[in-house]
């Protein structure tokens, strides 16, 4: 077993390392205070191929590997965590989708378009009432012959301002449970699609956070993605890559917030030396450090398993699992090792640790997670190739 990274995973992380630091990170806080969309920043990640990194270069993306998009995923995490979640989005829960799934026409109309990032997509799942439970789907898509009409409200969808393709979860034939749901493309330029206004969030607030209403959208036949009756295979499949995205974010957070709690841990002083030489310190540091590496591990293995063509859902939910729940508790110490100033926004560590808070919430809960690795254990099905 190698543990080293390739010469062109370096490469990836220096790159979006040195972007970060330099273009992201100027601004963070007022973006962050005023909710304003990180504009340059999207701009440099189309520019960087970032947006579309794993898709194949013959439509339009970087051809990249999963690891290489969880490398990135955490080194811009580190500071910016709007940003990342706008790429993560489009990267894992829109192109991955269309490409996985989509017709060859899709592809050309489409993918083309969101892997190069002329437009962003949204991946629109949620509802008021269909959050954890994502196959009690209110909206509606009933077959009109030639199109289906689509009725219903999304909620707290990421890109859902900005995004000029929606991938759209609707139920056709409720009697028919999860069977029933099927996939729309969907445009946001066709009549009947209204944007609510963005989100008031805790973390992540520059982030483009809104519900959607589609009010008899007409959704041409040739938009469904999937034979019928896909649509909850289709968000599930879809969300088990996408997994792995939120794994690497919080990632990132706790690596990110576990640098800036080390360095002012070795520039502050109290009794007479500095704070790390004090073991309460020195030792909230080591746990930081040792988690950090564990789910450091566990992010890359589900990449590499989905690199590798093995089953990855259940390595992928485990990570998250894991990642989100120590980028959660490790900000919190990452604070606590700031002191006061860590309670103030100049030093980062508190929008880190609000930041931190939605990695155990989007994507499925860190309940949902648990209850996707419990039935894996039920099945006997541990996915474990090693
Ligand atoms: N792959 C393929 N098929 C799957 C699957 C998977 N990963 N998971 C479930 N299925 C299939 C099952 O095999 C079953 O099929 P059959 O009936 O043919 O056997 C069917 O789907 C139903 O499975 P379950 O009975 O297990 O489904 P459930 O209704 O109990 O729900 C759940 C399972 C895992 C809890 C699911 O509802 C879920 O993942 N919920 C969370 C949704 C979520 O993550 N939402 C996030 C929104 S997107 C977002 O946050 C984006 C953003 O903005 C950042």
């Amino acid at each position: 077993m190698d543990f080293r990274l390739s010469e062109e995973h370096k490469a990836v992380r220096d790159t979006a390392k040195d972007f970060a630091q330099i273009h992201l990170k100027p601004g963070v806080i007022e973006r962050d205070t005023h909710m304003s969309y990180p504009e340059e920043g999207v701009a440099m990640m189309k520019s960087l191929g970032f947006m579309g990194m794993m898709t194949a270069e013959a439509y339009g993306g970087s051809g990249m590997d999963t690891l290489s998009y969880v490398i990135a995923l955490e080194e811009i995490s580190k500071i910016d965590n709007s940003a990342s979640v706008i790429m993560s989005v489009n990267n894992s829960l829109v192109a991955w989708g269309l490409e996985e799934y989509g017709t060859d026409e899709q592809k050309e109309k489409y993918l083309k378009t969101i892997a190069t990032a002329d437009q962003i997509g949204c991946f629109c799942l949620s509802e008021p009432e269909a959050g954890s439970d994502a196959s009690k789907q209110r909206t509606t898509a009933v077959d009109k012959g030639d199109h289906y009409l689509l009725n219903g409200v999304k909620n707290w969808i990421t890109n859902g301002g900005k995004a000029g393709i929606h991938l759209v979860i609707a139920h056709t034939h409720p009697e028919k449970g999860h069977k029933g749901i099927n996939a729309f493309i969907v445009e946001k330029s066709w009549e009947g699609v209204s944007i609510g206004p963005k989100e008031d969030k805790l973390g992540i607030r520059s982030s483009d956070t809104h519900s959607i209403t589609y009010t008899d959208v007409k959704v041409p036949k040739e938009n469904r993605l999937g034979p019928e009756g896909f649509g909850f295979t289709f968000a599930m499949k879809t969300l088990e890559g996408g997994r792995i995205g939120i794994a690497a974010q919080a990632l990132g957070i706790a690596a990110g917030a576990y640098e800036l709690a080390v360095a002012y841990a070795k520039l502050r002083t109290t009794f007479g030396k500095p704070i790390i030489k004090h073991q309460a310190i020195a030792f909230k540091l080591a746990e930081m450090s040792a988690d950090i590496e564990a789910a450091r591990m566990m992010v890359y293995r589900a990449a590499w398993l989905k690199d590798n063509g093995y089953p990855y859902g259940h390595a992928s939910a485990m990570a998250k699992l894991m990642a989100s729940d120590v980028a959660m508790r490790h900000t919190i110490e990452a604070v606590q090792i700031h002191g006061g100033n860590g309670y103030v926004k100049e030093y980062h560590v508190e929008r880190l640790m609000r930041d931190a808070k939605i990695t155990q919430i989007y994507e499925g809960t860190s309940e949902i997670q648990k209850i996707v690795i419990a039935k894996q254990i039920e099945g006997d099905n541990l996915q474990l190739p090693l």
